[in-house]
C-alpha cells in the first residue's frame, strides 16, 4: 500500500504530531510505503513529494507548523497558476505516477471540500480536521484550537496586569474567521470581563456601561473580542482581500475599531492588542499533541480497514469518522445558548448584549 499526505490551509500547532502519528502508524501496522505532498494540494501541482519514514517524522511532535508545509490558495479545480483553470487532471496524473493508492488530507473546511471532489476522480481520502479556529462541522474540536486558546489566556494574564496598573481598558483581538471559539474560549480562560463573539453582535454602548461601571470600583476591563464580532447593525472588519484565495476575505482591526468607539464613552484609557498570527505559531500543547496523535492514528485504521470518504472527528471522548459530504464547506459556530456562553452571563461576563 502507498499512501500520500497532505497539510492545506492555514498552518497550525499539531500538523506535525498528525504526520507522525499516520506515518508511524501506517507503517507500523500495514508496512505502508508513505510519501508526503508538499505545500498541500499544489505539491500535486508541482510534483513535490518527499518519502515519509520513521526518521524522516522522528523529533517533529512537539514542533510547530508543518514540515511538509502547505497553502491556504491551492484549489487544483480552479488554479490560480493556470488562470483558474480545472487542473484536476494534472494532478491525478501525478498522484497515478507516484503510484498513490490513498491520501490522507489534514486541513480545514476548504481542504475536506477540495478533498471530497478528489474523490470523485478515484483517489480515495481520509481527512483529518485541522484549525485553530475549532469551526469544523461534525467534530467537537480541532487540534490546534488548545493551543492557541492557551496563547489568548496567556495574553490576557499579562494585559490584565499591565491594565490594572494604568486603570486601562485592555482589548486583545483574536483570530477565529466567522466563529467566536479562540475568543470565548481564551476569554474565560484569562479571566475577561467582556467577551465580544460573532455570533453575538455586540452594542457599544453596553460594553462601554460595562467598563465605566468597573471603573466606579476602580478596576480595569479585559475585553476579548474574536476579529469576526461586529456591532449591532454593523459588518465585518476586513483588512485585507485575497483574490485568488477560495475564501478571500482576511478579518482583523474589529479591535482598534472599537477602542475608538470607546474612548470618548469612558473616563480612562483604552488600548488594543492584536494577537494575530501569535496564535497559530509555536509547539502544541500537550493536549492537542495527544489529540493530533490520536486522530492520526484513527485516520491510519480508516486506510487499513478501507474506509475511505471519511474524516475522523472527536464527539465526547471518543474518536469517530464521519463523512466528508457532511463536512466539506461548513462552518460551526458558537450556538448562543452554548453552554459556556451561559457560564459567562452567569458569572457576569459582558457579551455585549443590551
Ligand atoms: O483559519 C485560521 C486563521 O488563522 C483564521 O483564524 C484567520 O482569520 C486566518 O486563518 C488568517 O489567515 P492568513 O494566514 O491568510 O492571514
Amino acid at each position: 500500500m502507498h499512501i500520500g499526505i497532505l497539510t492545506g490551509g492555514g498552518d497550525c500547532p499539531g500538523l506535525n504530531a498528525v504526520i507522525r502519528a499516520v506515518t508511524l502508524s501506517l507503517i507500523n501496522e500495514c508496512g505502508a510505503k508513505v510519501t508526503g505532498i508538499e505545500r498541500g494540494f499544489l505539491g500535486l501541482l508541482t510534483r513535490s513529494s518527499r518519502p515519509l519514514d520513521t526518521a524522516a517524522v522522528a523529533g517533529i511532535l512537539a514542533e510547530g507548523g508543518t514540515i511538509l508545509g502547505t497553502h491556504n490558495k491551492c484549489d487544483p479545480f480552479h488554479y490560480f497558476g493556470a488562470g483558474g483553470a480545472d487542473s484536476s487532471a494534472a494532478a491525478m496524473d501525478y498522484v497515478r505516477e507516484l503510484g498513490l493508492d490513498a491520501l490522507v488530507a489534514i486541513g480545514g473546511d476548504g481542504t475536506m471540500a477540495i478533498a471530497h471532489k478528489f474523490e470523485a476522480l478515484g483517489l480515495p481520502v481520509v481527512g483529518v480536521p485541522k484549525t485553530i479556529d475549532n469551526d469544523l462541522f461534525c467534530t467537537e474540536r480541532t487540534f490546534g484550537f488548545d493551543s492557541a486558546v492557551a496563547v489568548v489566556a496567556d495574553a490576557l494574564d499579562r494585559l490584565a496586569t499591565t491594565g490594572r496598573s494604568h486603570g486601562r481598558v485592555m482589548i486583545a483581538e483574536t483570530m477565529g474567521r466567522y466563529a467566536g471559539w479562540i475568543a470565548l474560549e481564551g476569554g474565560m480562560a484569562g479571566g475577561a470581563e467582556v467577551i465580544l463573539i460573532p455570533e453575538i453582535p455586540f452594542s457599544v454602548e453596553a460594553v462601554a456601561g460595562r467598563c465605566r461601571e468597573r471603573a466606579a470600583h476602580g478596576l480595569s476591563t479585559i475585553i476579548s473580542i474574536a476579529e469576526g464580532a461586529a456591532p449591532e447593525g454593523g459588518g465585518l472588519t476586513v483588512q485585507r482581500t485575497i483574490a485568488d484565495s477560495p475564501d478571500p476575505l482576511r478579518l482583523g482591526g474589529v479591535g482598534n475599531w472599537l477602542q475608538q468607539q470607546l474612548e470618548p464613552l469612558v473616563d480612562c484609557e483604552v488600548r488594543t492588542t492584536l494577537l494575530g498570527h501569535i496564535q497559530r505559531g509555536g509547539s502544541p500543547t500537550p493536549f492537542d499533541r495527544v489529540l493530533a496523535t490520536r486522530f492520526g492514528y484513527h485516520a491510519a485504521q480508516l486506510v487499513e480497514a478501507g474506509q475511505y470518504g471519511r474524516m475522523v472527528a472527536l464527539q465526547g471522548d471518543a474518536v469517530v469518522s464521519v463523512p466528508i459530504s457532511e463536512v466539506a464547506g461548513k462552518n460551526r459556530l458558537v450556538p448562543r445558548d452554548h453552554e459556556l456562553v451561559r457560564a459567562a452571563r452567569g458569572i457576569g461576563v459582558s457579551l455585549g448584549e443590551k
